[in-house]
């Protein structure tokens, strides 16, 4: 059934593990991610950002999603992925989504405080969820980029917390979008998360840009014509530990991307004739189902969670 995050954090924080939030925005994508979770028997958090909405249209996402769920008893959240206001926030509350994201983080401390107070209270009444960001991850999401972290402060996120009663707090620690992170070395700040969580115990925190650009498939693409150079993610073990100190939604799009990418260009290098798009979505789906399922079972933590 679709539900709210409350209940699947409490338990992820206990059970120090984390739940994966998938970026979603076709059919095989969706059908990829419901077989993982089913195999592995673990929670899920399907997200859509904003750009994925448009591809997509709101309607057809919540069709299919609809279609998900007739074929599965796991629990299933629906999130908005970087809500940039209170409009866009309200129209897929409107629409049956459990939970959002008011990304504020490009403003300042007290604009991203009243933007963020305004979607909790809209969505406080209507029962859904809120994850609000403080601090900025570099790199691009939407039409927004950022050139550096501006990792987050610990008084400062306690004060956001209390401010705006916003129910997750995204967090930049090291992280950032896409598929290059890291210069050199990869490296998140464990001691700022540390302070973190003990400032604000048992509140769930949310880690974007946490794919790991797994070198399987930039190796793969880059072998049939791909030219993903310098890709760089957060090493799994980096993840697994943040799963255990508070961190109980990790975030996963460019991960999806590679993996499809990475299948249909191996496809079409080996079978130049083909044209039915089957021949090359089956593969590219069950790619992401195979991804899917070795994060919930050997990095997030959430087999039969
Ligand atoms: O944070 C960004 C997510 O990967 C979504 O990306 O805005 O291109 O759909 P998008
Ligand atoms: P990645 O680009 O690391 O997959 O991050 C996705 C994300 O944070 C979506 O909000
Ligand atoms: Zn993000
Ligand atoms: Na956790």
């Amino acid at each position: 059934p679709l539900v709210s995050p409350k209940e699947m954090f409490a338990k992820a924080y206990a059970g120090k593990y984390a739940v994966g939030a998938f970026n979603v925005n076709n059919m095989e994508i969706i059908q990829g991610i419901m077989t993982a979770g089913a195999e592995e028997r673990s929670p899920l958090i399907l997200q859509v950002s904003a750009g994925a909405r448009k591809y997509a249209g709101q309607n057809y996402i919540m069709k299919l999603m609809e279609a998900a769920l007739m074929e599965t008893d796991l629990p299933v959240v629906l999130h908005l992925d970087h809500g940039q206001d209170l409009d866009i926030c309200k129209q897929v509350i409107d629409g049956g989504f459990t939970s959002v994201m008011i990304d504020g983080s490009h403003h300042s401390f007290e604009e991203n405080i009243r933007v963020t107070r305004e979607v909790v209270e809209y969505a406080h009444e209507r029962g859904v969820w809120v994850e609000a960001e403080l601090g900025v991850l570099a790199g691009v999401e939407d039409e927004v980029s950022a050139e550096e972290n501006i990792y987050t402060d610990p008084d400062q996120a306690v004060e956001f917390v209390e401010r705006t009663g916003c129910d997750s707090l995204a967090i930049a620690i090291g992280t950032s979008h896409g598929a290059y992170k890291f210069k050199c070395e990869p490296k998140l700040d464990f001691e700022r998360l540390e302070k973190i969580t003990n400032l604000l115990p048992g509140y769930p925190l949310v880690l974007h840009g946490a794919s790991s650009v797994l070198p399987e498939f930039v190796e793969m693409a880059n072998a049939y014509g791909g030219q993903i150079a310098g890709a760089c993610g957060v090493p799994e073990h980096l993840l697994r530990k943040a799963a255990t100190h508070g961190v109980c939604k990790i975030n996963i799009d460019t991960d999806i991307r590679l993996a499809m990418t990475a299948v249909i260009r191996k496809h079409f290098a080996e079978k130049p004739g083909d044209f039915d798009p089957r021949q090359y979505l089956s593969p590219a789906r069950d790619a992401v189902r195979g991804m899917v399922r070795h994060k919930i079972r050997h990095v997030l933590g959430c087999s039969g969670a």
